[in-house]
């Protein structure tokens, strides 16, 4: 029977090492760090998340500011708005939540924070750096996975490491910090035979999107099972993309949904963010 990951219990230790850390900051260089959310128009799950972020950065003793343009904004506004953001010194970071009303493109936007404020860690000149194993600011979902992998003891140095999903968020950025952490890396999406590849993870990242995609009796015994998955059902519960029940039976740990990667991302982005404000000056 597999032991649970409480990434509850984690996102609140990895605050705390932050808020000691902006104490330090206060105290010795004057400097709060900033972060500024822009959430655009009225997508009901952004509001949910965006009301986390902010009641994190409160939390760790940030300064927290959220604009909150209406849909109607015009992608020239949007970009207005993020290069005042890079030019305002109490701001260190500068995240732009998504998903973007259709008529602007989220790529453009994102390639116009400033690099050294993308506590998201999307902008491709970040992206680049992660994939050439250089220090930059780290997507905060694969960051915070890697902390858990920390917390539980698991070195992926030299085990098998299976990533589902490839996506620009999660799923391409786990498999370079896996590959960083000398992990033997597989990624796997709709062509893969997934049966086949999560027989051999040692490590298994599942971040899909698809309630229930991974099989219980697939995994490898004794494997780590990392659910990402947090997809809403039609009675309102959330389901992970591995089916847990069966799962559990065979793993030696695993995240739970909810409670298990999902409030690691926000400690992480207050992690990228105290690293923004910290080198900032
Ligand atoms: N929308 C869903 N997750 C995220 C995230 O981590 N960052 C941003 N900017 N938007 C999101």
């Amino acid at each position: 029977m597999a032991q649970l990951i409480d990434g509850k219990a984690v996102a609140a230790r990895v605050r705390a090492e932050v808020k000691a850390e902006v104490e330090k900051l206060k105290a010795e260089r004057g400097l709060v760090p900033g972060l500024t959310v822009v959430r655009v128009g009225e997508d009901p799950a952004s509001k949910i998340y965006v009301n986390g972020k902010k009641k994190a950065a409160e939390e760790v003793g940030f300064n927290s500011w959220e604009l909150h343009p209406d849909d109607k904004i015009t992608q020239d506004e949007l970009l207005s708005l993020v290069d005042k953001l890079n030019k305002d010194p109490a701001v260190h970071g500068v995240l732009v939540q998504l998903p973007l009303p259709k008529h602007i493109d989220a790529e453009r936007i994102i390639s116009a924070v400033r690099p050294e404020k993308d506590v998201d860690g999307f902008h491709p000149m970040n992206a680049g750096l992660l994939s050439a194993g250089k220090p930059a600011p780290r997507p905060c979902t694969p960051f915070g996975i890697m902390r858990l992998l920390r917390e539980i003891g698991c070195d992926p140095s030299g085990k098998r490491a299976v990533v589902v999903g490839r996506s620009n968020i999660v799923g391409k950025p786990m498999a370079l910090m896996l590959l960083a952490a000398d992990a033997t890396v597989t990624v796997c999406h709709r062509k893969s035979n997934l049966p086949a590849e999560v027989a051999n993870a040692d490590i298994l990242v599942a971040a899909a999107g698809v309630p229930e995609l991974i099989q219980g009796e697939w995994i490898k015994p004794g494997a780590v099972v990392i659910d990402v998955g947090m997809n809403r059902m039609p009675d309102g519960k959330l389901k992970g993309d591995v089916e847990f029940d069966k799962a559990k039976e065979r793993a030696s740990f695993i995240t739970p949904v909810p409670g298990g990667v999902g409030p690691m991302t926000i400690a992480m982005l207050m992690r990228n963010t105290l690293e923004a404000a910290k080198a900032s000056r």
